[in-house]
């Protein structure tokens, strides 16, 4: 897969962005309003307890922001956070060692939880449950278990594919928490304190476009940001107002909806190959030369919010709104399947309503 500027994964680029721009505290977390309101009651009441913090699992999109949640509920709470992943942890000794080494009430975070091996998560069970590890000594009939104490401590996990959790390790959470993609309007309060951080002047309207061309998410929000802010030196007057982003955006190939060419070209290959779809999703692969996965986990799910695109029991299907969107006639062919013109009537409704 090529380099996406709106890919919402970690890239190499973000590390720099994220340590600067990263809120401390949930009163500097924008959006997310209904899990900062519940974090905030459930570390309250820790506290007041003095006990430690539920298991927490955040689940949903990337590039929304769960590692830096799990960082501001350590620092909220007031206790030290470790911080690895699924894949890191090669062996269940490897667990063991983390989880020795954790203080009282300290934080165990495990981004991409759902990566975990079998033999691992077995370890998280009782330490999760009990602040216990489970050692087994030996070999064949005379093995024996001990069981070794450990700290009372809070395991927040993060994961893009919460369905893919086992249900003994989600049902060990006693916090489950969907972060949501943000609205522009988040989006662009966002925007408006990440440029006063990195010392840029933006407008309003400039925010506000950058915000409804980053795809919900704050990780893209804050690259192509810094994108932008080059081509203002280059090409601007100093402030990033609409005119200056619209341009930037639009020599990136990020269009008025964040879509760039890739999302452009899947759309169009299957309204060109396959008359608009369905289409299976293995001879969509072969069309496009992609991963199942990677359509299914990066391309799809953005398409699919927009409604531009529609997942049915033949296949993915562009809607008469992904149709509009690239500028291009609804074949008429489409106005005889019944499921198409519904959408289509649904559609037009809405279109005329905006
Ligand atoms: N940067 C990335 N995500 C953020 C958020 N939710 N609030 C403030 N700044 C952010």
């Amino acid at each position: 897969m090529k380099d996406r500027i709106i890919t919402s994964d970690f890239t190499e680029v973000d590390i720099e962005i994220e340590k600067t721009l990263r809120p401390q505290g949930l009163q500097e977390y924008i959006g997310q309003e209904r899990v900062k309101k519940q974090m905030g009651i459930f570390i309250k009441a820790a506290q007041k307890r003095e006990e430690s913090l539920d298991h927490v699992l955040l689940y949903g999109p990337p590039g929304l922001g769960k590692t830096t949640l799990a960082n501001i509920i350590a620092r909220e709470m007031g206790v030290g956070i470790k911080t690895t992943s699924g894949p890191a942890i090669e062996k269940a000794g490897d667990l063991a060692a983390i989880l020795t080494n954790l203080k009282e009430g300290d934080i165990l975070f495990i981004d991409e939880i759902h990566r975990l091996q079998r033999t691992v998560e077995e370890v998280l069970y009782p330490a999760m449950e009990d602040y216990a590890l489970d050692i087994i000594i030996g070999k064949g009939p005379g093995a024996r278990s001990i069981r070794l104490e450990l700290p009372h401590f809070t395991l927040i996990g993060a994961t893009t594919r919460v369905g893919l959790l086992t249900s003994p390790l989600r049902d060990r959470f006693g916090v489950i928490q969907r972060l949501e993609l943000y609205n522009p309007v988040e989006l662009a309060t966002i925007i408006r304190r990440s440029s006063g951080i990195i010392g840029v002047e933006m407008d309003d309207e400039g925010a506000v476009e950058l915000a409804v061309r980053s795809r919900g998410t704050p990780r893209i929000a804050n690259r192509l940001l810094k994108r932008v802010r080059d081509y203002c030196e280059i090409e601007g007057q100093g402030i990033i107002d609409l005119k200056i982003t619209k341009e930037a955006l639009d020599l990136f190939e990020v269009d008025a909806v964040g879509l760039d060419q890739i999302d452009r070209t899947m759309l169009i290959t299957i309204i060109e190959k396959f008359d608009g779809g369905p289409v299976g999703l293995d001879t969509l692969a072969a069309a496009i030369g992609e991963e199942k996965n990677t359509i299914e986990e990066v391309y799809e799910p953005y398409l699919i919010q927009l409604g531009f695109l529609s997942k049915t029991p033949r296949g993915r299907m562009v809607t008469s709104r992904g149709y509009v969107h690239l500028g291009l006639e609804i074949l008429l062919k489409k106005e005889a399947d019944p499921d198409q013109i519904k959408i289509n009537f649904y559609s037009n409704e809405e279109e005329t309503n905006e």
